[in-house]
């Protein structure tokens, strides 16, 4: 269906948040001001982050914060997704605060409402305190009652003046690329062994948000989710759990079930239907380390946690049968494989905008009325991005990339999912984990020689894109 206002022009909800979003350890830089994060420790191995580079200054935004809120200001956001460093705010991962961290983050909240923008902060954003993963990181129950305790000294300090909170962010991503395929920090390949840090996580979302509830605040979570297509056998899948995905025994499409059943389904069915999907059901013998990590109570702690849901999305995934002794229930093949021509960013991501409308089209078929609201925390794309002679960054792709997703968002809003924001990532070129800074995101570029900002022109038509918001056409 194809949404429209007056002259077909796009409708979003009065109140509707137009943000960007970065994240702490991807550009605050700052590093001598806060303690060591499980990234700093993983960067300094050899052979783990491109060129060998790390977040130390990343885009020095620790020292540029005013600077970056006036970029903010000039956008014309209404809202700012940021991330709190751990790390900054309780180096040791347990016990005081430190009030300097502190500081920084008050100051920049004040600066950001002074600019009529709203903080919304993800408290945690990948960079665990170095001295809690020497202690079992997310593999440990106990890391749940630390960021709980964490929780407690952000919102004491910030809650008078934050409303909308989001606790974890990607917690799929976090599991599968720090402990199962060791790619990112911490590095560990536990393959299902990483399990438990998913479970430790959704955990962890639980206790901050009976800290967040009793003050009052609203609690996000955010998620990466991508909706799931076989390689051959048909139609996408997303959504569709209780229609052709159960009744064809198609092997690609029972690949794609199990890949759903992981990546979306592990972080959503406990927090909105109380229980997580049988992944037993893919593995040897029926169990996975993940039934072991589950106490009694749990499930109760985290269902029905969450008052909204971040969604990051990038692209939809292909998903085929195994190879023999592959290890896995599923391959994942590029998505090109199966879809020929489709455009990709400079990641080699798919670049497909209608996969948001049926990621989140699907979501509210699957869940119904207990889907709680939706903001899109992240969505975006990379691309070699450099000032031309005259200094100026032309990004077309990046400009159609979102228009078209915008487009796709209003088309499922006007299909009735409740979305209440759009968060552009990033609004810098930043520190793209394992990638380094390879991967350019932002609508400001970034020289990382001289930490010099230079808005592109998707920044220009971001600005334009919310200004025509405001005035309805
Ligand atoms: C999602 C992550 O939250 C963010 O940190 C990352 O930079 C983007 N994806 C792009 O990969």
């Amino acid at each position: 269906m194809q949404a429209g206002g007056p002259g077909g022009a796009p409708v979003f909800p009065p109140g509707f948040l137009w943000g960007v979003a970065t994240s702490a350890h991807q550009v605050e830089g700052g590093a001598d001001a806060r303690g060591r994060s499980v990234w700093d420790a993983f960067a300094a191995e050899p052979g783990r982050i491109r060129d060998g580079a790390t977040a130390a200054v990343a885009c020095d935004h620790y020292r540029r914060s005013d600077e970056d809120t006036e970029l903010l200001r000039r956008l014309g956001v209404s809202a700012y997704r940021l991330s709190l460093s751990w790390p900054r705010i309780q180096p040791g991962g347990r016990g005081p605060a430190d009030a300097a961290g502190l500081d920084f983050y008050d100051r920049l909240v004040d600066g950001l409402l002074a600019a009529g923008i709203e903080p919304v902060p993800t408290l945690y954003h990948w960079d665990l305190p170095l001295p809690l993963e020497e202690r079992g990181g997310w593999l440990a129950r106990e890391t749940a009652d630390r960021f709980a305790d964490y929780t407690q000294a952000a919102v004491g300090r910030l809650g008078d003046r934050v409303r909308r909170w989001i606790t974890l962010n990607e917690p799929f991503v976090h599991m599968a690329f720090g402990y199962a395929f060791g790619v990112h920090a911490p590095g560990k390949a536990l393959m299902t062994g990483a399990l438990p840090a998913g479970h430790h996580q959704l955990l962890a979302h639980a206790r901050a948000s009976a800290v967040l509830r009793a003050t009052g605040r609203t609690v996000l979570l955010t998620n990466n989710l991508t909706p799931v297509e076989p390689m051959a056998g048909g139609r996408g899948t997303y959504g569709h759990g209780d229609g052709n995905m159960d009744r064809v025994e198609d092997p690609d499409l029972q690949a794609a079930r199990a890949y759903d059943a992981l990546h979306n389904r592990m972080f959503l069915d406990p927090l909105l239907l109380g229980g997580y999907p049988d992944l037993g059901s893919y593995a040897p013998g029926g169990r996975t380390p993940l039934d072991d990590a589950v106490l009694p109570g749990d499930l109760d702690e985290i269902h029905g946690s969450a008052d909204a849901l971040g969604v990051n999305y990038y692209n939809p995934t292909v998903v085929a049968a195994p190879e023999p002794g592959g290890g896995l229930p599923f391959a994942l093949p590029p998505y090109t494989g199966r879809h020929p021509g489709t455009p990709t960013t400079a990641f080699g991501w798919p670049v497909v905008p209608r996969g948001l409308y049926d990621l989140l089209t699907g979501l509210h078929r699957r869940y119904g009325d207990r889907l709680p609201p939706l903001y899109i925390t992240e969505n975006g794309c990379s691309r070699d991005d450099a000032p031309d002679a005259d200094g100026r960054v032309a990004d077309p792709e990046r400009c159609a990339y979102l228009e078209g997703h915008l487009h796709a968002l209003a088309d499922a809003v006007a299909d009735g999912v409740d979305v209440r924001g759009y968060f552009a990532w990033s609004l810098l070129d930043n520190f793209e984990w394992a990638e380094g800074y390879t991967q350019r995101f932002g609508l400001v570029h970034v020289d990382f020689d001289t930490g010099r900002r230079t808005p592109k022109d998707s920044y220009a038509w971001y600005r334009a894109w919310i200004e025509g918001r405001r005035t309805p056409t």
